[in-house]
């Protein structure tokens, strides 16, 4: 007598949709784990990334030279300079005191500093006050688009004006 197998009729049918549903949980679990790794990586960037800020730019635009008839001296107190004209010759002038970093304001005399009394002539040479050295001058240029480029990284020699 010979015994043969026989496939139940519903075996493939039952099987099935475990399969579908293994597969879908392996594909979510992939899914879930590739978007943890992501959202990780991301993360860290965020995290390693310095956040420092280092103030406004040192170099920047004022302006035309027209904006600055001669004879003017401008304090630019967000800028910390004060703008010198002087017929056809330009110059910038920190106004930030060399004894403890006040902003000295333009006074008849040239600069005098409201926190502990130091006085400067208009060229920014000490003549009174604790302050121990004469404001910086900044290099001025003309940039290519005809504005005024105050570069307050490059200190020049005092008296050293930018010709128009
Ligand atoms: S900070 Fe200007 S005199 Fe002291």
């Amino acid at each position: 007598m010979m015994i043969t197998a026989t496939k139940k009729p519903n075996e493939t049918a039952v099987d099935e949709p475990n399969a579908n549903r293994r597969r879908l949980l392996g594909w979510l679990t992939g899914f879930g784990l590739f978007g943890s790794a992501i959202l990780s990586a991301f993360s860290n960037f965020i995290f390693i990334k310095p956040r420092a800020t280092y103030g406004p730019p040192q170099r920047f635009t004022i302006g035309k030279p027209d904006e600055f008839p001669p004879g003017t001296r401008l304090a630019l107190e967000e800028r910390r300079v004060c703008v010198v004209r002087e017929g056809n010759r330009m110059a910038a002038i920190s106004t930030t005191c060399t004894h403890l970093g006040c902003i000295v304001g333009i006074s008849d005399t040239g600069f005098a500093c409201p926190c502990h009394g130091s006085r400067f002539d208009t060229d920014g040479n000490v003549t009174g006050g604790p302050a121990p050295k004469p404001l910086p001058w900044f290099k001025v240029t003309l940039a290519p688009n005809g504005e005024l480029e105050v570069d307050k990284d490059a200190e020049i020699e005092p008296g050293s004006y930018l010709n128009l």
